[in-house]
């Protein structure tokens, strides 16, 4: 981990306040920034909260389109508006920067500056887009920031990884004239490590498409990790994130969300904060290896003739050994991993592949015989079905497909209830269907 610099929580909550006063007017803010029993620096209530309340709102230092694979760039670098031609060559910068951008924000004083600079580069082709390129135009917004921005974002924490570097390099292969000077690659890197350690992703609708972006907030950025939080986020605009309270919070709390999907299991959950946020969880939830009797994580048992449920017994190891809880047989984590897998992989292939009438069949007739129903892979296939079934479809459902559907929100709602997850957005999405 690269150390944040040398800036004290208080100067930073000070310059975090001069930053925020400079777009928002806040009266009664809700929130602090101490240092925390977690990790580092924290954001805490500076009062009670109410459930959904909003807690805060905070501007963007970096943002851009999340630009994490090839098959989302049609997005303006600029606006984040999604740009109707598939065809790359009639989106691209036309003063080629090799930047996919929008008529308008083609020749926007906003794009002018970084547009110069990327043509300064000399991009290796300006007519197709480079999914590794667009990456890094959030991070080339380092160099326009003022003073104050700038410091906000020095003072992030800048966790180090190999990928990070090989991000740097593949971005960099797509110029002829990137600069190679050592201590410009490391400014670079940095910036990178400081993006990838707080960044947030979401959707956000411009001119009323849905997008996916990604940006960085001196504030949210200091909200630590708990696998049951009692804040979650969404994206006012691709500029502008909202933090709201699940559950009533009381003053002095931390506020925390999560990094990760509510619904996974703990080792999956353990897994992906270790190798992309670098930490190893340790809250309530991750300690209870029943994950407040909900059973996320559970297996069928394979000793001969036992139908209990095995489930992992350490907590604090990505490789616990497993324990039935009928007849307490233990399997190591490795063969228990392999089964894992393979219910992964068989619901997996099933997802999106053919009708929601034979996924319900599969999820219904097929899955009980080799995965528990609390399992999390299975409760992910369930809520691949609801939304499918509430997005419009040209697929015609019967009484029992719709019942079908009520039945997994229920269990869904029920499952976040036993979690203690309040009224978070997963919550929303599938009692309200604001999809
Ligand atoms: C977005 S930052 C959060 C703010 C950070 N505490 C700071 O002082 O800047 C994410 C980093 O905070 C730390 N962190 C957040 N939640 C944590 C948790 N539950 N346990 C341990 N470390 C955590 C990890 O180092 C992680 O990479
Ligand atoms: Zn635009
Ligand atoms: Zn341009
Ligand atoms: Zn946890
Ligand atoms: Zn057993």
């Amino acid at each position: 981990m690269v150390a944040p610099s040398s800036i004290s929580t208080a100067e930073l909550a000070e310059k975090i306040n001069k930053h925020l006063g400079l777009k928002f007017e806040d009266k009664n803010s809700a929130w602090s920034v101490l240092d925390s029993p977690i990790s580092g620096r924290g954001v805490f209530a500076a009062r009670d909260i109410a459930p959904g309340e909003i807690i805060l709102r905070d501007t963007a230092l970096l943002a851009g389109p999340k630009a994490s694979d090839a098959s989302i760039l049609n997005i303006c670098v600029v606006c984040c508006a999604l740009l109707q031609e598939s065809d790359h060559e009639k989106i691209m910068c036309p003063k080629g920067c090799a930047m996919p951008v929008c008529n308008t924000c083609a020749d926007s004083e906003t794009h002018a500056t970084e547009c110069e600079l990327l043509r300064h580069w000399k991009p290796k082709d300006g007519k197709n887009i480079n999914f590794h390129c667009v990456r890094l135009i959030s991070i080339v917004r380092c160099f326009f920031l003022g003073d104050l921005q700038r410091q906000l974002l020095y003072a992030l924490q800048a966790n180090s990884d190999k990928y990070y570097r090989a991000e740097l390099q593949k971005a960099m292969a797509g110029f002829e004239q990137f600069p190679k000077d050592r201590k410009m690659l490391e400014y670079f890197y940095r910036t990178i490590c400081i993006f990838n350690t707080n960044s947030f992703e979401g959707d956000c609708k411009v001119n009323g498409a849905e997008v996916r972006v990604r940006a960085l907030f001196p504030l949210a950025s200091l909200i630590n990790h708990q696998c049951t939080p009692n804040a979650d986020h969404y994206f006012e605009n691709a500029q502008t994130i909202i933090i709201t309270a699940t559950r009533p919070i009381k003053q002095g709390e931390e506020i925390v969300t999560s990094y990760t999907k509510l619904l996974w299991s703990t080792l999956t959950r353990k897994m992906f904060l270790f190798m992309t946020k670098h930490f190893m969880c340790s809250c309530q939830r991750c300690l209870d290896p029943t994950e407040n009797g909900t059973y996320l994580s559970a297996l069928f048992c394979r000793a001969q003739g036992c139908k209990g449920i095995v489930i992992p017994v350490q907590t604090k190891t990505l490789q616990p050994d497993w324990r039935c809880t009928t007849c307490e047989s233990v399997f190591p984590h490795s063969k228990m991993a392999r089964y894992q897998d393979f219910a992964l992989n068989t619901i997996n292939n099933r997802i999106n592949k053919g009708s929601v009438a034979e996924m319900i069949t599969f999820i219904n007739d097929m899955c009980p015989r080799f995965c528990p129903s609390s399992n999390y892979v299975l409760v992910e296939a369930k809520l691949n079905v609801i939304w499918r079934m509430s997005r419009p479809t040209t697929e015609e459902f019967n009484e029992d497909h719709l019942k079908c559907k009520e039945r997994y929100k229920e269990e869904i709602v029920a499952l976040l209830e036993k979690l203690g997850a309040g009224d978070c957005t997963l919550k929303k999405l599938i009692t309200e269907e604001i999809l």
